[in-house]
């Protein structure tokens, strides 16, 4: 058996009746879902139906009010941020949040900060100390870049770059420290059709047994060639969830979401 499988919930992040409100506005309720290792899950709804809150409770920036969220047999709800960090929890932002001052090396090499021995400073600036700890960042990052077919903008500036390259350049940073939970929010955001389909190319290769991958995408096109599960939020709860086929025949989805030109 593999390694994974030998874990608790076979490596899966897994959510249970999860609620998170602000005042009186009720964001997400009851939110159920098992978040599978080795596979690559959507999640999509319209504007506002709580995606990105759902992101922000699992790394920790949002506090529900209720429910578990397990991972590797732990309860994290009163793990902060950094430690889930520490336990391999990694995103990328709905808008480009690369750092204009630093190369696209630079940029990758900060998704290595919490394996760093020397810290984040240390391993962007010319420091003694940091100096080896740099070199081994570097060669890290551009590996990075590399398997996603951009090794050759390490040493550019963000400003130079269009976006699909940018896009994959946070996805690079993100999955620089191996992550084993990696959240995408709107990866596709901005980039244009030949763009959109380097990114499904790329997303699929980062499919990996030990990895929970999630993608919030509009992009139906994308979702539906690179998912494995879909679930669906609807005004903060979940609607459907299954196969790309299973939520694309779903009336309710067509409904809300979809629209019949997409089905
Ligand atoms: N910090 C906050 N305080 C108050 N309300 C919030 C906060 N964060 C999110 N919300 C509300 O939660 C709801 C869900 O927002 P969220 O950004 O999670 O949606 P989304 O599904 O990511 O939408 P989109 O597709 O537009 O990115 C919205 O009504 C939003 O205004
Ligand atoms: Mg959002």
């Amino acid at each position: 058996m593999s390694a994974v499988l030998q874990e608790p919930d076979g490596g899966a992040l897994v959510v249970e009746q999860l609620s998170l409100s602000f005042g009186g506005i009720h964001v997400l309720q009851e939110i159920g879902m098992t978040l599978r290792a080795g596979q690559i899950t959507g999640l999509i709804g319209p504007n506002g139906a709580g995606k990105t809150s759902f992101f922000n409770c699992l790394t920790g920036l949002y506090a529900p009010q209720v429910g578990a969220i397990r991972f590797g047999g732990r309860r994290l709800e009163r793990v902060p941020p950094a430690g889930r960090a520490a336990l391999g929890f990694s995103r990328s932002f709905q808008h480009v949040a690369l750092c204009p001052e630093l190369s696209i090396a630079e940029n990758v090499m900060i998704g290595l900060h919490r394996l760093s021995g020397a810290g984040w400073l240390d391993a962007i600036l010319p420091l003694a100390r940091g100096r080896a700890e740099r070199r081994a960042h570097r060669s890290q990052a551009v590996a990075a870049l590399h398997r996603l077919g951009i090794a050759d903008v390490a040493d550019a500036m963000p400003a130079q770059l269009p976006p699909g390259v940018l896009r994959l350049a946070e996805i690079a940073r993100a999955t620089v420290g191996a992550p084993r939970v990696l959240l995408l929010d709107e990866p596709a955001a901005g980039l244009n059709s030949v763009e959109t389909h380097d990114l499904a190319q790329a997303l699929k290769t980062l499919r990996s047994p030990q990895l929970v991958l999630v993608v919030v995408e509009h992009d139906m096109d994308l979702i539906m060639e690179v998912c494995d599960q879909i679930h669906v939020l609807n005004v903060g709860r979940v609607l459907a969830c299954g196969t790309p086929a299973q939520v694309r025949a779903n009336p309710e989805v067509v409904r809300v979401y979809l629209g019949d030109d997409d089905v």
